[in-house]
This record gives C-alpha cells, structure tokens and sequence, in this order.
C-alpha cells in the first residue's frame, strides 16, 4: 500500500498485523496502534514533540540498570501499575487489598526469627509489628512466609545506599503455627520517590511532588493462597490522599500507636485469598 495518509494509515498498519497467530498478541498490539494513533491525533503531536518523546523514553531505558528501574517509576507515576493492580486484584470482601510492588523488593532476603529486628542498623525509632496471617474464613494460615521491607528515617532503601554490605530494613519470617507473627523495626516515614532522573523531570516540569506517604511493603506467601503484595500506611501521614503512585487504600491504613518507652506498636492482620 503507498501514498497513505493521516486519514487511513492507522487501518494500513493495523492490517499488517493481521497474521499475529497469538490471539492475545494480536489484541494488545492493534489496540496499542489504535490507542497510540489516537493520542497523536488528539494533541496534534508535532515532529519536534515527537523526538522529544523518543529522547525522554532514551534515557528513562538509559537510567535503568540491575539497582534502579525508571521504567517501573515512570509507569508507578502515570497511575499504570496501579491501575493494573487495581484490575487484576478484585478480591472477596475481606481480604486485604493489594497495591503496587515498587522497585525496591529484593529476592532472597535474609531469614529471621520471630521477634529479631529487622532494621539490622538501619536508622529510625524503635518499632514492634505484630499480627496474623488468615485466610477468609478465619483459618489462620501457619507458616505463611512474610517478606517485609522499608526506608530507613532518612527515606531510603538499604538498597540505595551505595557501599551498604548485606541487607537492613527487609527480611522474611515464617508465620507461627496459630498464624501469628511480630518482630521488631523502625518506624517508617513518607519519603520521595527517586527524582534524579526522567521521572524526576516529569514531575518537576507538572509541578508534582514526589513524596509517598510512610509505609511498610509486605508480600505474602502460602500454599494454596494468592500471593498478597501491598503495604500498611501509617495514618496521619500527609501525603495519604496525594501518594506520588496512587497506592493508598483506606483499608491498608493503620495506627503506628506511640508506647510509654518512646518506641511505637503497630498491630496488622493480613487476610489472603484463596488460590484461583
Ligand atoms: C516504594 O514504595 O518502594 C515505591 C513504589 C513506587 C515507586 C517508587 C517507590
Ligand atoms: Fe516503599
């Protein structure tokens, strides 16, 4: 086909994948032609915004490597990840909501016992969390594995801390044979997302700031259960209803209650779903 035009190269190219023999390929790829066409028609984009466009997606790929991955940021920012979340984590009523995994979870983290600290010298006031892992209805789910990870006060993952050795602020426990679990932390704090590359920019240029309200990341897993992904927020925290990834859910936000001794308790109970 030659001589196309504004008007009818959309049809062209989604013609040309006509042949996808995956289904679901076929789906995603002419509804992305489709969508993608329609926002350029839409804003009238120009050539030069166009180049501008393939120079920010350049160096958000530029920006990734093993440690930092602004692709997921740049998703997190636009309300992608957890729209998707959203979509595909509609639970019975009950169970604890799920929200975006963030790039900051790391595979193999160290193993502790209930009651250890997982702070591991990561800076921050004293903290004990404790509570139980069940399913719907009731049962409490013995050994479920609980990962858990954090900021330090200062807002930052052991993770982005070049020259850290060994892991502080994360790590998984077993859940008791009644379901329960607790250990010991620090209190987490709201903290703004990485800014010092593309996604940065965006949020600079829109006038966005980047602050997540305080939390704790949790994932959990147990045999013949959903893994749960999500967060317990701390309540009062001022960035609740302006999250800089839109993951607040109501449900998931819990009193971080100050004790006599200057630490703090927070009391959380995970309810998982079923296996599908
Ligand atoms: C986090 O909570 O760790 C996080 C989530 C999305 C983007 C950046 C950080
Ligand atoms: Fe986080």
């Amino acid at each position: 086909m030659r001589n196309l035009n504004q008007d009818n190269i959309t049809q062209a190219v989604i013609a040309r994948f006509a042949d996808t023999p995956d289904p679901r390929l076929k789906e995603i790829v002419t509804s992305l032609v489709q969508h993608l066409h329609a926002f350029a028609r839409e804003v009238k984009l120009t050539e030069g915004e166009w180049f501008q466009g393939i120079d920010y997606l350049t160096r958000t790929g530029q920006m990734c490597d093993a440690k930092r991955q602004e692709f997921i940021l740049l998703s997190d920012v636009l309300g992608l990840s957890m729209l998707t979340v959203a979509m595909n984590n509609d639970k019975p009523q009950g169970c604890t909501e799920a929200t975006v995994f963030g790039p900051f979870y790391v595979e193999g983290a160290p193993h502790y016992e209930l009651g250890d600290d997982v702070a591991n010298g990561a800076s921050g006031e004293p903290c004990v969390v404790r509570g139980t892992v069940r399913g719907i209805g009731g049962e409490p789910v013995a050994g479920a594995t609980i990962n858990v990870w954090q900021a330090d006060d200062e807002g930052r993952y052991d993770v982005q801390r070049p020259g850290l050795q060994g892991s502080q602020g994360r790590g998984e426990l077993t859940a008791a044979p009644d379901g329960s679990f607790h250990f010991r932390t620090i209190v987490a704090e709201a903290y703004p997302i990485p800014t010092d590359g593309p996604v940065g920019e965006l949020l600079q240029a829109t006038r966005r700031h980047p602050w997540r309200p305080a939390h704790l990341h949790f994932k959990i897993d147990a045999p013949g259960y959903e893994t749960l992904i999500t967060h317990v927020f701390r309540d009062g925290d001022q960035y609740l209803d302006s999250d800089a990834v839109f993951g607040v859910r109501q449900s998931l936000v819990a009193d971080w209650t100050p004790l006599p001794d200057g630490s703090h308790a927070l009391v959380y109970d995970f309810v998982l779903n079923p296996a599908r």
